[in-house]
């Protein structure tokens, strides 16, 4: 498909998509699903973020990372003097597996359509994957989240060429408070790959502190465009 020319036009066709991906059934966790979570944020941001799958607080409220892992990531941004509304945030999967289990390859490979339409869409400069689906998926290669970890690569996704920036899911650094510096580190060359000024070294910076706390609770649509 031609990339779509100006950025009006990129949004209306993401709203589209939007449509689409809001009835889907591609698969099974259609059938058990609460609501589809397309993603939310900048319909013409530099810097995309892609987890793995909603979680039980996206799947109630229809958004991305409103739960714990959501507000490290908004600390992570706040670092770098970035909000939400500057990224797009997304997932592999649109749709929350039972008892948060990990994303199967079917639905990985009924899903992954939709992720790389988005990407042609929001024509990202970076997308940060977070964690080993996104990775692995984005990549198209095996090896793991450990080892690739800060290592931008180029990579030509459908009609885009993007930086991919493989970094470990805030998560996983909720609870290992070691992988939390990493994250950090990761976090602090974002400007620069984004062709921005440096961001603060960590030292003249408050540390991120993981907050394990309810969820956000001010976005209330599902598309969330900015
Ligand atoms: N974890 C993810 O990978 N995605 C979300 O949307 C929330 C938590």
């Amino acid at each position: 498909m031609a990339a779509v020319a100006t950025s009006e036009a990129r949004r209306a066709e993401l709203v589209e998509l939007f449509n689409t991906v809001s009835s889907c059934t591609a698969c099974s966790l259609s059938e058990t699903r609460t609501k589809v979570v397309f993603g939310s944020g900048n319909a013409d941001a530099e810097l995309m973020f892609v987890g793995e799958a909603p979680g039980f607080h996206e799947d109630q409220q229809g958004l991305p990372f409103v739960g714990a892992a959501g507000k490290l990531l908004e600390s992570l941004l706040g670092e770098i003097g970035l909000s939400r509304e500057d990224v797009f945030i997304g997932n592999v999967l649109k749709c929350r597996p039972p008892g948060n289990r990990d994303p199967q390859a079917d639905e990985i490979e009924a899903c992954q359509s939709h992720l790389f339409r988005q990407i042609e869409l929001i024509q990202p400069r970076v997308v940060a994957t977070l964690g080993n689906f996104a990775t692995k998926l984005l990549s198209g290669s095996p090896t793991g989240i450990t080892r690739v970890h800060g290592c931008e690569q180029s990579v030509r996704l459908g009609n885009s060429e993007v930086l991919l920036y493989p970094i470990y899911h805030p998560a996983a650094a909720l609870y290992t408070r070691a992988m939390l510096s990493v994250l950090e580190e990761d976090f602090a060359r974002l400007p620069q790959l984004l062709g921005r000024e440096p961001a603060p070294t960590t030292s003249e910076t408050a540390p991120v502190v993981p907050v394990a706390t309810p969820v956000a609770t001010e976005y209330e649509t599902q598309l969330d465009l900015f």
